[in-house]
């Protein structure tokens, strides 16, 4: 078995894709027939019911060396921040903002490095998400991972990740974004150092590109720059662990080689990434602004038309041009909730306080906008003069039931931020009834 070591990937977005890692390994003319080329297995991935509509329905052909059922019985593994999720403690709705996670000083891979950090709605119901801060220093080997309560967001901001899956290798870096099926398995390898980022576990429904209404047919992530992999496989025999994610705990259980031996594939049932620096932003070029959903990159409907069960949006460098307009995001609340991150630079609402690597959330009808310093800066900018906002990339994971902080968030690691509040507690009274 001889394969290049960069991964090799195939462009858009829910695409049938075919690929294989040996010629001729894809059978020609049927899913399942009755022996497929080089003694490979047949497999089936869905990630919808079967009978889900044909512009959502997503599946693929698995052509395998051994099938996924081949391991023993699954065991309880321990993991003590997942455990104590989600959260026995009432949930307040202040405002709350975390500063980024420390790296570990212990070996500690990704699934060890996983911190439960909120979430909403259940994977038994599948709705709502779970939001992690990952931190790790040491590659998984000889251990695998699939997650059956949702699929997987992966926001990395420090260090690049090796993300090997079944059906072919990813390599994301910060200002990338993966996507991991629900089910599908994967193993991480590091290959810069330590690394550190943000996970989104979708319960819902599989996140899709938003449609575009007016905007017409381009624009936001445009399909043709979603990266899917190329088949590619390990026949390797020998110890392996595989975790699964199941109902809220992770269970365990051996192999004798490994489960990354897809040798050719096709579907639409697929891990993809992202450059979220391909993003193409839009924006008012006369006054004010439009909400942040014209900034949504990826979103995941709920059943109630217009509402997402999580959207994925992000808040990229780019031009502000409206004039004799207030800038940066306005105060507000509203019936959303939801969890920022920033990967890097610094976010345009704030002046201080929220670090790369760091967290806020903001639940539903608590209100929230622009740090005092940010306020003063604005009010007295000349609008006459268009703005780049060049060193930042901001995200947020913006869902419709309310985000529960989990406890080790509210009283462990990473710290969160006892003096938040007191950047709107500066907000001066401007009001004076004879000035009009
Ligand atoms: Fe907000």
């Amino acid at each position: 078995m001889s394969q290049p070591d960069e991964p090799g990937y195939q462009n858009g977005f829910g695409n049938e894709f075919a690929t294989e890692a040996l010629p001729g390994a894809l059978p020609s003319g049927r899913n399942s027939p009755q022996r497929c080329p080089y003694g490979l297995y047949a497999e089936q991935f869905s990630g919808t019911a079967f009978t889900a509509p044909r512009h959502t329905n997503r599946r693929s052909w698995l052509y395998r060396i051994r099938p996924s059922v081949t391991h023993r019985p699954f065991q309880r593994l321990e993991h003590a921040r997942i455990d104590e999720a989600p959260s026995d403690m009432p949930t307040s709705p202040d405002q709350l903002r975390w500063d980024p996670l420390p790296l570990p000083s212990q070996p500690t891979d990704f699934i060890a490095g996983l911190v439960p950090m909120a979430g909403n709605g259940s994977p038994e119901a599948h709705s709502g998400c779970a939001i992690y801060l990952y931190a790790a220093n040491q590659s998984m080997r000889e251990r695998f991972f699939y997650d059956a309560d949702g699929e997987l967001l992966i926001v990395p901001q420090l260090g690049s990740l090796d993300i090997d899956t079944e059906l072919g290798r990813l390599r994301v870096e910060p200002q990338e974004i993966a996507v991991i099926p629900r089910g599908l398995r994967f193993r991480v390898r590091l290959n810069s150092g330590a690394v550190r980022g943000y996970i989104c576990e979708n319960f819902g429904t599989a996140l899709r590109l938003p449609d575009l209404g007016v905007i017409g047919s381009n624009g936001l992530a445009n399909a043709r720059d979603f990266l899917t992999p190329r088949a590619h496989y390990e026949d390797r025999d020998g110890q392996c662990e595989l975790i699964g994610k199941f109902l809220g705990r992770l269970w365990t259980a051996s192999m004798d080689h490994s489960p990354l031996d897809v040798v050719a594939w096709h579907g639409n049932c697929a891990p993809y990434k992202y450059d979220l620096r391909l993003f193409n932003a839009m924006g008012s070029i006369s006054y004010d602004h439009p909400d942040p959903s014209i900034f949504t990159v990826l979103h995941s409907p709920s059943e109630i038309p217009g509402t997402g069960n999580i959207d994925l949006v992000i808040f990229p460098p780019r031009w502000l041009t409206m004039e004799n307009t207030f800038r940066p995001p306005w105060f507000h609340r509203n019936v959303a909730n939801e969890f920022m991150g920033l990967i890097s630079g610094v976010y345009d609402a704030k002046s201080t306080g929220f670090a790369p690597g760091g967290a806020s959330l903001h639940n539903c009808m608590s209100g929230h906008g622009p740090d005092a310093a940010t306020f003063d800066k604005a009010t007295a900018a000349d609008t006459s003069i268009p703005t780049h906002i060049t060193d930042t990339m901001a995200f947020m994971f913006e869902t419709r039931l309310v985000i529960k902080p989990t406890r080790g968030a509210l009283q462990g690691v990473p710290a969160l931020q006892a003096d938040y509040m007191s950047n709107w507690l500066e907000l001066k009274k401007h009001f004076d009834p004879s000035r009009p």
